[in-house]
């Protein structure tokens, strides 16, 4: 990019980002998620980093948080209140440690005190003689909102201390407890189903709405929505009256606040790190949202030693976790053809790393989703990421486009063998490529059927399918069962070893549990579950042939349009040919012995990451009970298993339902 370019470019950001913090601020509503916006203020960051000259007074980056709403007193704070640096991994943690040590005298042994850092909004509340006098938001650190009517009607707001004789000098004199006021995220569900109800638009997010509230002028509106205090620090005149953080949470709790139960002294960085992990993959059971931890030096008089840089104190630092959204350019779309033939339009992405993985590709789902959304190539996007879910495209940023941006014009033809692409009815989203013989349906095919939760053939993933294919020594799923040891080893991807392995691992599956080899088939519409339920009601492979549209669709879990794709697949010729070809080859799909088990009956979603197995695995084990696995909730599901990194999509549609929700511990006990 030339100066000239990034001129513009750092013009457009600015403007965004303005205009996100205006709507957030101001209006107490959200134009985008907080992590892409970072994203764009990362870019500009850096543009400003390579082209100093271009660094204006205005410019977001020179900002300080939080101005002032009017309609509200300011109050100056009497001492000030700071925020954080952001670190987001144990090198990063390790490398603070090593910077205050250095400050510090060489024999200090550091404690460090870590909390989770609550997604709400920081509050200071000053008690004199025990008596709750006033309470101020953070405003810019200085000088916040005096918001005292609003705060008094939060209930974990104690409008007295709590009498404690250990901690009775605090009853004198004036008290500061600071402290992060947020909604809880099962209230803020229940208050936008209300809102949707009642037709009102509805509120972005927790922390947003908490915001909102406690700058709202009518302090009825407050108390009619539930928000909590949770309290973090406590400030005295005389600051030897406490002499560590943790002895300022056990003052907080004696004198009658909510201070997290969770927090706690650590004596490593190694802890801390392992305490941020935990809590990473935990998060969801808490009832507030959070992007990570706190971490301070425990001694309060280290603390105050160490000083302040900036805005943010030496001595203390939040532990990030990896924002699930990033903003980058959209370099090219293309279409990938899946095994039944579905073409699926795929953004190449300037690299990018979201939650710790670097994206390259993401989704746009189909045709229609790239016009509807528009967009173009070129593009500076917002792109999706959390867990194993396959990386998407949220929207473009209209706003940063120069003009250089290109519509995209679908493909008439399929990509990989040129053949007209169709839809199977006009109104459908998806195009296909109705070539069955089509190269990258084949491959497709081959790694499906031997993916884990079909045959499970370990060695024949995307890249060794592609070389066999390439080589001609495999045509579809049944010739993998042709495959020598001295053919394979003659392709330079297999050294002797593996391609010994190879064949062992594919002889090994000529036996497979029907179920598998129905789901490995690929037939459309036939899941994990459907080929479990049709193995288990069919019992042979035979049976399942003959079946009817109506005797298919009689089948628990099986629809009438399951049931016709079904039929479809069995009746096409090369579909025939493969099923006579499994058999010359001696493959014998073999029917389970069906158990009757103590979830049969029950139907199970498991939504988010759990501990202590994967996805597959809990799905197997339901139904090894005699359980059903279901992809998404319904009302015919019971249970909601709840793992960590939860959207919030699902808990509400489960809370509508009124689906039994179950932790991980609950579902280990249950199994
Ligand atoms: S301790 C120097 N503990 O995070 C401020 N802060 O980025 C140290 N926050 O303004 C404050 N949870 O509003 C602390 N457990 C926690 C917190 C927490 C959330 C907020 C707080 C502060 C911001 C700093």
């Amino acid at each position: 990019m030339n100066k000239q370019q990034a001129a513009e470019r750092v013009k457009r950001l600015r403007d965004l980002i303005n205009d996100y913090r205006y709507h957030y601020h101001v209006l107490d509503e959200s134009i985008m998620s907080d992590a892409a916006a970072d994203s764009l203020k990362h870019e500009l960051a850096q543009l400003e980093e390579q082209y100093p000259d271009l660094i204006t007074p205005d410019s977001p980056t020179q900002r300080v948080a939080g101005a002032s709403l009017p309609g509200f007193k300011q109050v100056g704070h009497t001492s000030r209140m700071l925020s954080l640096n952001d670190v987001f991994d144990e090198a990063e943690v390790e490398a603070w440690q090593d910077r205050i040590t250095k400050l510090l005298p060489e024999s200090t042994k550091l404690e460090y005190f870590a909390d989770i850092k609550m997604d709400g909004l920081a509050c200071a509340l000053v008690y004199q003689d025990g008596v709750l006098s006033r309470g101020v938001t953070r405003g810019d650190g200085f000088v916040g909102e005096d918001v005292t009517a609003n705060i008094r009607t939060i209930d974990s707001i104690p409008l007295r201390l709590r009498h404690d004789k250990k901690f009775e000098p605090f009853m004198h004199g004036r008290t500061e407890i600071r402290g992060e006021i947020v909604m809880y995220k099962d209230d803020f569900a229940k208050l936008n189903e209300r809102r949707a109800k009642a037709g009102q638009p509805l509120f972005a997010n927790p922390r947003n709405t908490a915001a909102g509230t406690i700058r709202q002028l009518n302090p009825k509106l407050v108390a009619s929505r539930p928000l909590h205090f949770h309290a973090y620090d406590l400030l005295r005149d005389n600051e030897s009256e406490v002499l560590t953080n943790q002895y300022a949470y056990q003052a907080l709790r004696a004198l009658g606040f909510l201070a997290n139960k969770d927090a706690a002294v650590f004596k490593t960085v190694k802890e801390v790190t392992r305490f941020a992990k935990r809590w990473e993959t935990r998060r969801q059971t808490l009832p507030f949202n959070t992007d990570g931890l706190v971490v301070k030096v425990n001694d309060r008089q280290l603390y105050r030693r160490l000083g302040v840089v900036g805005k943010a104190p030496r001595a203390a630092v939040a532990i990030k976790y990896a924002a699930e959204q990033s903003t980058t350019k959209v370099k090219d779309i293309f279409v990938s053809i899946g095994r039944t033939g579905a073409a699926t339009p795929v953004a190449m992405l300037e690299p990018v790393v979201i939650a710790g993985t670097t994206v390259q590709m993401a989704t746009l789902h189909n045709e229609g989703e790239i016009k509807r959304k528009d967009i173009r190539i070129g593009d500076t996007v917002i792109v999706h990421k959390a867990g194993d879910i396959i990386p998407e495209v949220i929207e473009p940023l209209t706003k940063l486009r120069d003009g250089s941006e290109k519509i995209y014009k679908w493909p008439v033809r399929c990509p990989e063998c040129n053949t007209k692409l169709a839809k199977r009815k006009v109104d459908e989203a998806v195009w296909r490529c109705p070539n069955q013989h089509c190269p990258s349906r084949s491959w497709k095919r081959i790694e499906h059927f031997a993916s884990k939760a079909a045959l499970d053939i370990e060695g024949l993933g995307e890249k060794n399918v592609i070389a066999l294919m390439d080589a001609k020594l495999v045509k579809d799923q049944a010739d993998i069962y042709t495959l020598r040891e001295e053919d394979v080893i003659k392709l330079e991807r297999f050294a002797k070893i593996s391609s010994g392995k190879l064949v062992a691992a594919i002889q090994s599956k000529k036996e497979p549990p029907l179920s598998r080899f129905i789901y490995g088939l690929g037939i459309r519409h036939v899941g994990v579950q459907t080929a479990v339920d049709l193995a288990n009601h069919f019992r042979s492979l035979q049976a399942l042939r003959d079946a009817t549209i109506d005797e298919l669709a009689a089948v628990d879990g099986v629809g009438e349009v399951v049931a016709e794709s079904i039929v479809e697949w069995f009746s096409e010729p090369h579909n025939e040919h493969l099923l006579a070809k499994f058999k010359r080859f001696g493959v014998k799909p073999t029917p389970v012995k069906k158990v009757g088990g103590k979830l049969s009956g029950k139907n199970f979603v498991v939504t988010g990451t759990l501990e202590s197995m994967g996805r597959e695995e809990a799905a197997e084990r339901i139904r090894a009970h005699g359980g059903t696995f279901q992809t998404s909730v319904g009302k015919d599901t019971d249970y909601l298993v709840v793992g960590a990194n939860v959207g919030e999509s699902k808990l509400t549609k489960a809370a509508k339902l009124g689906t039994l929700r179950l932790n991980e511990e609950e579902f280990l006990k249950m199994l």
